[in-house]
């Protein structure tokens, strides 16, 4: 084993990630009196949830007529019925009292006149059960919602004696011998040792991967390091394949402009001036679904109606709204606009383009957050000692589609869920058990490989490789054609891992390191993605295939499942939608009838 000296540490929970579903559990946890670390590889505030901009969505009503079970419907919707049905009730049901409960920690939410809080429209969300006008029913801190959210909830974590372990890299998790989790082996950034947390409930609160692609609003930290950890593991991601793009990522710099901007009432035009979400959603136009903007957006381009010299972008219109609501309610992508589209949005539109910016797939859960390793005979089964909440999770709440301001939502109310059934499962004041040496030196030796490799490609080589491959390959359309390019493609880079040439040996502040253990995380959710993109043969939600252009619910309203293992092989399974609710009808649940899959047109 590599020759490696540990600091040990022993809590009952320990959750990786201070991002927003990180910082709810860790809160959760600790106000439940549960000795509870949390290890990060960025300073709390800086984690990406800070970026989130538009909102948060809770039918409170405060704007008008609003009901848990229109956000409920409007997410199966969204979702493209690949959700599970008892973890969207769960989302709905819960997230009025999850925002009251945010307002009560602290969070600054923007107020209307009479003090309640300001929500406004986001697309996909509606009235009536879709039959209704658009719903005001994201609760918005201006357009800087996540930056507000995540500063209470971190002040309110200190306060509740939480301790917090920053700049550590997870490099694995611990597993036992019986396939429970014990903990994970982490590596302090600054001064180079060594970690071992030991835990009896471990959250992987890790967030998306974004940055498997070439072009994404997700900040550079976001390399997909929970779902790296889970597939080394032996353990399957779910539905990686639904990969969201924004549609109004800045044209070059790809950070984003908010949904909340259409929301406010700006709108989209090709190179002819012409509102044309007007022509592929009559009613609800430029706040139809993501997916469904995007793609429109992206057909306007291949046909030949984008702006700019390459005819490749198209525009946002916001010079239309009064100044002083661009100044109260969207200072922040006013700014963004001028300092990387050079716009002045009071005047000029801005230029856009679909950007990567969300992942629906991730590690599969039940809704109190808890880790499956489904078999064919229970696809239910959970993992002791390990949850997985926020983008790093998948509940599944967003199916094969998320809706705008559904993420931080998500966040809360289900790290809040993991804070409860931790509650539950975990015995407070037992000593935690001896950990699986194997499993630490495993991770270990992996990590000293890394750390000595001498090969001939530098790691940002093999990152820019797989980021163009995934960019093209597994696009906001696809084809049997591109899909089996980029599983040819990123399996090849996979053996490319094999040639790494890490530059720096120290352990002290080692970014090619640590941008090489992130590389592997990425690598990992890259061939999940592309594999299981291949294999489903049908369009729903975030994947387009142009060859298979309907949605076939009689072979494929199912989770995809992907195992990776150490030489890049994938092997895919598949589990079942949950399509019951939780609450009967008769006890003022949702009428099942009202969720059954329909034709998706908005
Ligand atoms: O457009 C936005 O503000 C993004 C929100 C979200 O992804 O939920």
């Amino acid at each position: 084993m590599a020759a490696y000296e540990f600091i040990d540490h022993s809590y009952d929970v320990v959750v990786v990630g201070a991002g927003g579903a990180g910082l709810r559990a860790t809160l959760g946890m600790a106000e439940q009196g549960l000795r509870t670390a949390c290890v990060t590889k960025v300073f709390p505030t800086r984690s990406h949830t800070v970026a989130a901009q538009g909102g948060i969505a809770a039918s409170l009503g405060n704007m008008g007529p609003d009901h848990w079970q229109w956000h409920m419907y409007d997410t199966v919707k969204g979702s493209d019925w690949l959700g599970d049905v008892d973890a969207m009730e769960y989302l709905a049901r819960e997230a009025p009292a999850a925002v009251y409960e945010l307002e009560h920690y602290g969070v600054p939410f923007s107020r209307r006149e009479d003090g309640r809080i300001y929500q406004r429209p986001f697309g996909g969300h509606t009235t009536e059960f879709g039959e209704g006008p658009p719903v005001q029913r994201t609760c918005a801190a201006a357009d800087r919602t996540g930056h507000a959210i995540l500063h209470t909830l971190y002040g309110q974590s200190l306060k509740q004696k939480a301790e917090f372990f920053v700049e550590y890299f997870a490099i694995d998790l611990i597993m036992a011998e019986d396939g429970a989790c014990q903990g994970v082996v982490a590596w302090k950034l600054d001064d180079g040792t060594i970690h071992r947390f030991s835990a009896k409930m471990v959250v992987l609160a890790t967030g998306g991967y974004g940055r498997s692609y070439f072009s994404a609003t997700s900040a550079h930290t976001c390399t997909g390091d929970g779902n790296g950890m889970v597939a080394r593991a032996g353990l399957p991601l779910q539905d990686m394949e639904f990969v969201q793009f924004h549609p109004t990522g800045i044209y070059g710099a790809g950070c984003l402009i908010t949904e909340g901007a259409r929301g406010e009432g700006g709108y989209l035009t090709n190179s002819e001036g012409e509102r044309f979400m007007e022509r592929y959603a009559p009613t609800y136009k430029d706040l139809a679904s993501r997916d469904v903007v995007s793609r429109c957006m992206t057909i306007e381009i291949r046909e030949g109606r984008g702006v700019g010299k390459h005819k490749d972008h198209i525009h946002l219109h916001l010079n239309h709204l009064p100044p002083e609501v661009l100044k109260e309610r969207l200072p922040g992508i006013s700014e963004s606009a001028r300092i990387f589209a050079g716009v002045d949005v009071t005047k000029e539109p801005i230029p856009v383009i679909p950007t990567v910016h969300y992942n629906m797939g991730g590690i599969p859960t039940n809704y109190w957050g808890e880790v499956l390793n489904p078999t064919p005979e229970d696809p239910d089964r959970v993992i002791p000692g390990l949850m997985a909440v926020g983008e790093a999770g998948c509940a599944s709440v967003h199916g094969a589609n998320r809706l705008g301001s559904n993420s931080l939502i998500d966040l809360v109310v289900f790290g809040r869920a993991a804070a409860i059934r931790a509650g539950q499962v975990v015995e407070r004041g037992k000593a935690n058990r001896p950990l699986n040496k194997a499993s630490v030196e495993k991770a270990m030796d992996r990590f000293d490989r890394l750390r000595h490799a001498d090969g001939g490609t530098p790691t940002a080589e093999l990152r820019l490789k797989m980021q163009r491959a995934m960019q093209e390959d597994a696009a906001v359309f696809r084809t049997a054609e591109t899909l089996q390019s980029g599983c040819r493609r990123i399996s090849e880079l996979w053996k490319g891992m094999d040639d790494l040439k890490v530059t720096d040996r120290s352990l002290i502040w080692n970014s090619d390191l640590m941008e090489t253990l992130e590389l592997t995380n990425l690598m990992a959710n890259s061939i999940t993605t592309v594999y299981s993109a291949e294999a489903r043969t049908e369009s729903r939600g975030a994947h387009a295939r142009e060859d298979y252009p309907e949605r076939d619910d009689v072979n494929w309203r199912k989770h995809s499942l992907a195992w990776v293992d150490e030489a890049g092989k994938v092997t895919l399974g598949y589990r079942p939608v949950h399509t019951e609710p939780l609450t009967p009808p008769e006890q003022g649940g949702i009428d099942p009838a009202k969720i059954a899959p329909k034709a998706r047109v908005y």
